[in-house]
């Protein structure tokens, strides 16, 4: 280890925001990433959410390998083989029928510029109506929709977005119901305030189908449908964010087909390239025609760069020919029946949800009160890292404490039992030091 680098890091780095580790890091192989010291951490994040097939997958080695042979960019105009063979392979096998012109680009923030972008020339609206607890991204009509992420100090937002209530299973927002039929008068009143509001310049009605960083949570199939029949009525443009739910992570090619609610327009990224940038928006053609005609434009100096694009196909060819989906499903169940265990044992973990290898784990002060039991998240977060795990924690005031728990679909048996170990390990030590610490404080 090099203390000068740790250093460096500090000196020189500008910190951008997320619980960052003490530690440096070097390399990352499958489901395990290894700091500077040497040490291993079990990756349950997938990095970022991205690395579906494992960091480092040989197939992602060798297709940086080919594209460094061919190209790794090229003047934006000038379509490589290899885009052109991706979007094919997209429109044949992976996005829902219809949605078979797609466009390549790097980040899940970019895709949603370009979906709403989309919307926007297509319906010559712009407003947008958005669920609360969603994150699209960080850049400007992105993030104007996203209510997860912090929105405070960086001025306007771009106009015309509007938020409704999320479908919370867990926690229905209006009493007395339950989760579903609170989840559907969620959607009713929201958008009832947004017809309220509306100036009749409607463009888009965005949504991750699994809304991940607000708490993973899985509205009931009867809200997508509805969603659907709602922007329908209104003209407007159903835009589905699968950065984190495409291609396999879920235990389905996407939630489109797990919800079986087909959007306008799907943007896909993070679990595309394995952990290249590489993000695609894919509509139909009877939306590309228009919008070409209107004068639509996304030109910027990657899209459509090979080197992401090789990337990608071989990451589509490794989840088919590994069988990541059905692998997803079956580890998937796996971890969550362990993960039950555990609930079964602490009465602080009030819930346990998600699809497939996205799983959310909710903790709670009393499952009766279902008061949000943060600084058991926070403690055993850190315990879980010190003792081999890396987990990542969604805290937020208004939305509970909630791991999201996504390892790699290549994650074996054994990593998924020392993963849960390692939890069972931490959430006892913590629950100790809780207790310890009250007892002094009395
Ligand atoms: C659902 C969803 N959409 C979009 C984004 C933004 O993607 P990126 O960070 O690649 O810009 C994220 C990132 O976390 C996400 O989870």
């Amino acid at each position: 280890m090099d203390p000068l680098l740790r250093e460096a890091a500090k000196e020189f780095m500008v910190r951008y925001g997320g619980d960052s580790f003490p530690s440096l890091f070097r390399s990352a192989k499958g489901c395990i990433v290894t700091d500077d010291t040497g040490r291993e951490i079990l990756d349950f994040t997938s990095g970022q959410m991205c690395a579906t097939i494992g960091h480092n997958h040989p197939a992602i080695v060798q297709a940086v390998q080919e594209a460094g042979e061919k190209a790794y960019h090229l003047f934006s105009g000038m379509i490589p083989e290899v885009v052109a063979q991706l979007a094919r392979t997209m429109a044949r096998d992976w996005m829902p029928r219809g949605l078979s012109k797609s466009i390549f680009i790097n980040t899940g923030s970019e895709s949603n510029e370009v979906a709403l972008r989309m919307a926007k020339m297509h319906t010559q609206g712009y407003e947008v109506l958005a669920v609360g607890g969603s994150w699209h991204g960080v850049t400007g009509a992105a993030s104007a929709a996203s209510f997860a992420s912090d929105r405070k100090g960086y001025g306007v937002h771009v106009p015309g977005v509007f938020v409704m209530p999320e479908p919370n299973m867990y926690r229905p927002y209006i009493g007395g119901l339950d989760g579903e039929a609170s989840a559907l008068a969620c959607l009713e009143l929201g958008l009832k305030m947004f017809d309220m509001a509306s100036t009749g310049r409607r463009a888009a009605i965005i949504i991750e189908p699994i809304i991940s960083a607000g708490g993973v949570l899985v509205p009931p199939r009867s809200y997508l449908q509805a969603l659907r029949k709602a922007a329908d009525e209104r003209g407007m443009l159903l835009i589905f964010d699968e950065a984190q739910t495409a291609f396999g992570r879920i235990g389905h090619r996407h939630a489109a087909d797990f919800f079986g609610v087909t959007p306008d327009i799907m943007s896909v990224s993070k679990t595309m390239g394995g952990g290249l940038p590489l993000a695609a928006v894919s509509t139909t053609p009877k939306i590309e025609q228009d919008i070409h005609d209107k004068g639509f434009t996304f030109y910027t100096s990657h899209v459509s760069d090979p080197l992401p694009a090789t990337v990608g196909l071989a990451v589509l060819r490794t989840i088919q020919q590994e069988g990541l989906i059905e692998r997803a499903r079956t580890m998937g169940a796996y971890l969550r029946q362990r993960l039950q265990e555990l609930q079964s044992r602490y009465e602080a973990i009030g819930d346990v949800r998600g699809e497939g290898m996205l799983l959310g784990v909710e903790l709670v002060k009393s499952r009766e009160t279902r008061e949000p039991y943060h600084a058991l998240g926070a403690i055993t977060t850190q315990r879980c890292y010190e003792l081999g795990l890396s987990m990542n924690i969604r805290r937020r005031p208004e939305r509970g404490s909630v791991w999201r728990i996504a390892p790699p679909l290549t994650a074996t048996q054994g990593e998924i039992d020392r993963g849960v170990d390692i939890l069972d390990q931490a959430l006892r030590h913590s629950l100790d030091e809780i207790a310890r610490n009250r007892l002094i404080a009395a």
